[in-house]
């Protein structure tokens, strides 16, 4: 079969990105221009900056996708774009954009789910390198800014489907790290810096009691009952137990020093390890130890439950060291393999929303032209 070249364009959150994709298998181009220095003032992204960044960056990103990839508009067999979940306003710079062009070109357009983009860029880069043996059944953790999700995956002929078997009840892991970055005064995004920064501290010095679940899931109320075996999170806990240990332990004054001695200037690791003392280090490390204790083991519980054959990690979170390690030993001891993207495919980018599409092109699975943005999209069988 000929080769397949799949442009896609990813603006659900705070990253625009285009891709040029060869079958599913090679990243042409991967072009990702991010706007964190325009949320860092805020802690946090602010949707409508978000989508006026986008309109900024979409035109040039396409374009040097295409020329990194050396093809041209005319030359790409087809288009896809991210559909949700994610910022709507966001999403639709990206939706309007291919839509446009899938139309003026007269090129076929596919909508992609962005929980199956992170997913698939395990795939991508295990193809990248030869491996295109996956055992089934695979169990994904797709762990993010905006998701804590577990999914058993399999495939049907060139399609995909999905089971969610656990999701957060309320914060989701990189959640947990953004804010607690944010209350302990080290900047937007939290997860990258609280990772650098764990490596100086001593991860046992605060215990954090395991999140409790408590209520039982109302989504479970109509599903048959097999289905039924749940294995959620739950992050908002740890966050307050970190703003309960700032209190008692009288951290706030040098928070509040940290956040000016860090603003306004782009600071360097050295930076942030001048003005964290070895108490705040501790607090940095043990948090992370306590998020990559509950995530592993949590996953581990359903890949035992299910009889998983594989483990895939992906999302933003996966490119955190400690979790990455843990899962590395952890699933070794149980015979189980698990993969993760790369540290830049692990992050949002659109060679993972092209290499989704591929399937989805092979099984002539077109967007229609009256598609639009979805918030919420989840993510189940594919036809
Ligand atoms: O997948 P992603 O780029 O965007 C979403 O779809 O949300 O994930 C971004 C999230 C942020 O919360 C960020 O703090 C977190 O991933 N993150 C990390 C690391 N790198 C990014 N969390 C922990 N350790 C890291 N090294
Ligand atoms: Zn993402």
């Amino acid at each position: 079969m000929a080769d397949t070249y799949i442009l896609a364009i990813e603006t659900s959150c705070d990253e625009t990105a285009a891709a040029v994709v060869r079958s599913g298998e090679q990243i042409v181009s991967n072009v990702v221009s991010s706007q964190i220095a325009t949320h860092q003032p805020y802690g946090g992204v602010v949707p409508e900056l978000a989508s006026r960044e986008h309109l900024r960056a979409i035109v040039p990103v396409v374009r040097k996708a295409l020329s990194d990839a050396g093809h041209t508009y005319e030359s790409i067999s087809a288009l896809a774009v991210t559909q949700g979940p994610g910022l709507a306003g966001a999403l639709l710079v990206g939706i309007s954009y291919v839509k446009a062009l899938a139309f003026a070109l007269d090129k076929p357009l596919i909508a992609v789910n962005h929980l199956e983009g992170h997913i698939h860029a395990v795939l991508l880069e295990e193809r990248q390198k030869g491996n295109h043996e996956v055992t089934f059944p695979v169990l994904a953790l797709v762990v993010s800014g905006g998701h804590t999700h577990l999914y058993l995956a399999s495939q049907k002929g060139e399609g995909w489907s999905y089971q969610n078997i656990g999701h957060t009840r309320d914060d989701a892991a990189g959640e947990a790290f953004d804010k607690v970055a944010k209350l302990l005064g080290l900047g937007y995004p939290g997860g990258p810096i609280i990772d650098k920064l764990s490596l100086h501290g001593d991860p046992n010095a605060v215990k954090f009691p395991p999140s409790q679940i408590k209520n039982r899931d109302r989504r479970e109320r109509n599903q048959p009952e097999e289905d039924r075996q749940r294995f959620d999170f739950s992050y908002s806990g740890i966050k307050t137990a970190v703003l309960r240990y700032v209190e008692t332990h009288g951290l706030q004054s040098s928070i509040e020093e940290r956040r000016r001695a860090l603003s306004p200037e782009k600071p360097t690791l050295e930076d942030y390890l001048a003005s964290c003392d070895r108490q705040t280090l501790n607090l940095i490390a043990s948090f992370q130890r306590a998020m990559a204790e509950d995530l592993v083991s949590k996953t581990l519980s359903a890949a035992r439950a299910y009889d998983v054959a594989t483990l895939f990690v992906a999302g933003g979170v996966a490119a955190n060291h400690e979790l990455r390690q843990r899962f590395e030993r952890e699933a070794a001891m149980e015979g189980l393999p698990v993969f993760f993207p790369s540290p830049p495919l692990s992050t949002d980018n659109a060679a993972m929303i092209a290499a989704a599409a591929y399937p989805k092109f092979l099984a002539s699975d077109f967007a229609p032209a009256d598609f639009s943005a979805e918030a919420g999209l989840a993510l189940k069988g594919i036809a």
